[in-house]
């Protein structure tokens, strides 16, 4: 486990049982608070209703005025209405904005928080918009030979009789494939002009029964990052995104990676995240990456003071402790090299590393995951900057048509991702397979977890207990409906 370095925000001790949660007052009607919603959007909405120029492009200066006194005035219907505020519209965001502007009358300069910069290096190859990039950037065509030698790695492994855990470099050789996987995977940290992500394409799964497909897939990852992070209470390593549909658990108590419902811009609890298409839906469904440099680039100095402030309210759903207090934003000082050299990695002046780490979920409550009463509701504040993040990502977001055989990897510390709305057919039913992934030099080098973080991350990497390997989605009422950490993450 890499070592954690201190955030220059103030660390959150706040760790309240509920009953200590529900002696705070809101500053504003409670957010999510009514629960039971069944108002869920089964076509595509948020996603695909974003003015993709509405989003504010405002790169700001540690000097430049702002306004911030507006914003505590809004009074925003939407705001208790968890189908609204999960997935927001951007009718409603654009609307928030005008009454923003007209209401502006006193402008207040906001100084950047200590440790932040004013902009990230926009020379980075990780700092980029949807429209610069070019598919030859993330795109990896698997040729024959390769495609050989992962069946032949295939044949290996079974012929070992080990469980789907016992994968590794060791038992699952690529001698010709895997060196040049460790030297792509380099790109998700922007190294050889990487933009933090890519894909691997040539693999058909119908040709693989569903085992094989999760040793393959779990088998090639291995070259990306050798550590495998659990992705709930269960220990399971594999998480199923597919539409289990109704007869399994109805629309309204489904959470969103067994449903078909758009998801927003957020981020998992993982260093790296890799999905295998094993089929793609009969319509929609694309997958959506944006570079969180980018929007950082854009957001105005009062929103970074807001998002990197230790005063923001996670909801544990039922976990404990019930809440956790946390920034949504984080500057992590980076080390030089041991032997003196400057990093390599185009972090900004001074060296460091801005990481912007959130769900909406456990901040807003969702149709199915409402927010568990007594926790501090955001405030307008908060709630104008988070939209302002999923918007600015929207914007400049690339949206990936992800086709059957496809693997995507991306670095969670880099790049905020989403998921359109989608509909299955009779023949055709949108399945993926997702994993949290580790590579400990790479999070070490990038400065680690910051502390504000660490149970959830810890959670994931650092768990006891057996992996466990579902080859086929769990179909299970309480499973799909348990508001878990995987559902949509802390
Ligand atoms: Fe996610």
């Amino acid at each position: 486990m890499a070592p954690s370095l201190a955030s220059p925000v103030a660390p959150c001790e706040l760790r309240p049982s509920i009953h200590e949660a529900n002696s705070y007052t809101p500053t504003v009607p409670a957010a999510g608070l009514s629960g039971n919603n069944t108002n869920i959007n089964r076509h595509f909405s948020a996603i695909n209703n974003v003015n993709f120029n509405s989003a504010a492009e405002t790169h700001h200066s540690a000097t430049q005025p702002r306004n911030v006194e507006g914003q505590a005035d809004l009074q925003d219907e939407n705001f208790a209405d968890p189908a609204k505020t999960w997935n927001p519209d951007s009718r409603v965001y654009n609307s928030r904005r005008l009454q923003q502007r007209r209401a502006e009358t006193t402008r207040v300069a906001v100084p950047l928080p200590q440790g932040f910069p004013a902009q990230i290096n926009p020379a980075s190859p990780l700092v980029w918009s949807g429209h610069d990039l070019v598919e030859h950037e993330y795109l990896r065509h698997l040729e024959k030979q390769d495609i050989k030698e992962i069946e032949s790695a295939l044949e290996h492994f079974k012929s070992l009789n080990l469980p789907v855990s016992g994968v590794s470099r060791t038992t699952f050789p690529l001698p010709e494939l895997g060196p040049k996987m460790i030297s792509l995977a380099q790109k998700l940290y922007g190294d050889n002009n990487g933009r933090g992500f890519f894909i691997l394409r040539g693999l058909d799964p119908k040709k693989y029964d569903p085992t094989d497909n999760v040793i393959i897939y779990v088998g090639v990852s291995c070259y990306v990052a050798e550590r495998r992070g659990t992705q709930d209470e269960k220990n399971n390593c594999l998480l199923h995104l597919t539409d289990l549909g109704a007869t399994v658990a109805p629309d309204d108590v489904r959470q969103a990676p067994y449903s078909n419902v758009p998801q927003p811009f957020h981020t998992d609890t993982a260093d790296l995240l890799a999905l295998y298409t094993l089929q793609p839906a009969a319509q929609g469904g694309r997958s959506l990456l944006a570079s969180s440099w980018r929007v950082y680039n854009s957001l105005a100095s009062s929103h970074i003071d807001t998002l990197a402030k230790c005063n923001w309210a996670f909801d544990t759903f039922g976990r404990k402790p019930a809440y956790e207090m946390r920034p949504l934003l984080h500057a992590i000082p980076i080390e030089s090299s041991t032997d003196g050299t400057p990093n390599a990695i185009p972090f900004n002046e001074p060296n460091t590393r801005v990481l912007l780490s959130y769900s909406r979920r456990p901040l807003t409550g969702s149709p199915v995951s409402p927010r568990t009463p007594g926790i501090p509701a955001l405030t307008t504040t908060q709630i104008d900057a988070l939209d302002t993040v999923h918007f600015t990502a929207a914007a400049h977001s690339i949206a990936i048509n992800l086709q059957a055989g496809d693997i995507q990897y991306w670095n969670n510390f880099a790049l905020l991702h989403a998921r359109e709305g989608f509909q299955d057919d009779a023949e055709q039913r949108r399945h993926l397979l997702r994993l949290w992934l580790r590579d400990e030099n790479r999070t070490r080098e990038w400065g680690g977890i910051p502390k504000e973080c660490k149970l959830p991350w810890d959670e994931a990497f650092e768990g006891e207990g057996e992996e466990v390997w579902p080859i086929e989605p769990v179909r299970e009422h309480g499973f799909v409906t348990e508001q878990r950490r995987s559902s949509g993450h802390a």
